[in-house]
């Protein structure tokens, strides 16, 4: 089976969890939902906040999700926006993927319905890494 049909339910759970959405400043709606190595799904939605910067976007809030409950081995992200188009997760989110999993795969749209776009790693190279810590 292809990745992109065996990992559909991730998908459909990213697009039902991004009508949670609260993005009431930017209108800019966007779903997640990670798959953990056990076979659980977290989701989550983008939340914001009238003192901006305070505002998380979906891949981060589904991952710490997955995180407080237990679960640090996460093997998929599916991330769904507005449009047809790969909504491609910022910077501070891959950042926080690779310290998950550099080969988390990061699901995107595409005309075939969605597919594996790439792997975390290689959405950010050059990645700062827990060895770039002085005290370790
Ligand atoms: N946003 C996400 O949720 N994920 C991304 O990868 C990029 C941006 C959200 C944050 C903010 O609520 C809105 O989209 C506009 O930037």
């Amino acid at each position: 089976m292809r990745d992109s049909e065996r990992l559909k339910p991730l998908v459909d759970a990213a697009a039902r969890v991004r009508t949670r959405a609260y993005a009431p400043y930017s209108g800019v709606k966007i779903g997640a939902a990670v798959l953990t190595s056990g076979g659980k799904v977290y989701s989550a939605c983008n939340v914001e906040n009238s003192s901006y910067g305070l505002s998380c976007c979906a891949e981060r809030a589904a991952i710490f999700k997955a995180v407080s409950e237990g679960h640090t081995d996460i093997r998929a992200i599916a991330v769904v926006g507005e449009s047809e188009e790969f909504t491609s997760p910022c910077g501070a989110c891959r950042q926080v993927m690779v310290e998950f999993n550099p080969k988390m795969k990061v699901l995107r749209r595409g005309d075939d319905g969605f597919s594996e776009n790439a792997v975390a790693g290689e959405l950010l190279p050059s990645h700062f890494r827990p060895e770039g810590l002085a005290s370790r």
